[in-house]
């Protein structure tokens, strides 16, 4: 226990999903107003028992002087007035910055809170920039996110860039964010939505602007004719399932919007809102069984409906979609 508390202390502290590990300037005056309010409470809290055990152990003619009038009225009501009124004014100057435009011209992103999905979408960027449970973001420059639901409310989470934000039905909230580093992070609904709330994430890929157009440009493109005899039987697995009444898949007659977008889906690290990693194995266990992976999930098994090599090639197909 002994050589386990400091590494619990520490574990919060760094990793994909925290807010002590700021990738952007907003999470970074969060983590600052975290540090400033945790050692303010801690050094109220020292003072505030050092005093009791004085009270407690002292001489009685020291004890007396902390009864006068001078001392009650100085350190029980204009002490913790003054700090509590200065820390709530920096909490609040805080809260103000957070909300300050960096640029005139931030990129918008739409992400729409779906039970338990996110449709992610680049109308900046033309029509066909759309993906899903994958929030791609170039570095260094700042997006908006206009946040709603297309259900029940929803709340987007991604730690080490900004705070929370719910995501409500019939309203768009904003929030201006702009990741500073390159790497992969996590995101999490974090507003209790349903039975697979919890399963409810998604992946923050933060790429150099170049590598991002690029990633943009390939979501716009139709997906490649398939090349081998399997992603043919695959891509035709797919129709005859009539997955594309939900599913869209560019440059096929498949369109909907009901269930995320499957155009890049083997590019994705993810499977499922976060509940897999994203493989042709889990793939065609997620297409068979989803009600086992994430129960109460809107997408029907397909255990009975698909022979086995079929389900194979269907997977192979999607897998084959980067
Ligand atoms: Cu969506 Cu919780």
């Amino acid at each position: 226990m002994k050589r386990l508390l400091p590494l619990l202390v520490l574990a919060g502290c760094s990793g994909a999903q925290t807010p002590l590990d700021p990738w952007g300037v907003q999470a970074e005056r969060i983590a600052t107003l975290t540090h400033v309010l945790f050692w303010g409470g801690t050094a109220v809290f020292l003072i505030t028992m050092g005093f009791l055990a004085l009270a407690i152990l002292a001489p009685a003619r020291l004890r007396e002087a902390m009864g006068s009038r001078r001392f009650v009225i100085g350190g029980g009501i204009v002490f913790p007035v003054t700090v509590l009124t200065a820390l709530l004014a920096y909490s609040l100057g805080i809260s103000r910055a957070l909300t300050q435009p960096m640029s005139d011209a931030p990129l918008r992103i739409e992400i729409i809170g779906r039970q338990y999905w996110w449709e992610i979408r680049y109308p900046d960027l033309g029509k066909g920039a759309v993906t899903a449970n994958a929030l791609h973001l170039p570095l260094g420059r700042e997006v908006e996110l206009h946040l709603t639901s297309a259900d029940v409310i929803h709340s987007v989470w991604v730690p080490n860039l900004h705070g929370k934000l719910d995501m409500i039905p019939g309203r768009v909230n904003r929030q201006r964010l702009r990741a500073d580093r390159l790497g992969e992070l996590r995101g999490q609904c974090t507003e209790f939505c349903g039975a697979q709330h919890t399963l409810m994430a998604f992946d923050v890929v933060v790429q150099e602007p170049g590598e991002f157009e690029a990633w943009i440009a390939r979501q716009r493109a139709p997906v490649p004719e398939p090349r081998t005899e399997e992603h043919r039987r695959g891509r035709q697995v797919f129709g005859e399932a009539g997955c594309g009444a939900c599913h869209a898949v560019r440059g096929t007659p498949w369109s909907a919007r009901i269930a995320p977008d499957l155009s890049r889906i083997g590019s994705r690290a993810t499977l499922a809102g976060g509940a897999l990693p994203n493989n042709r194995g889990n793939l065609a266990g997620w297409i068979a069984a989803p009600q086992d992976i994430k129960p109460g999930n809107a997408m029907p098994a397909y255990a009975r409906a698909l022979e086995g090599p079929d389900l194979l090639a269907l997977a192979s197909w999607l897998d084959s979609l980067r």
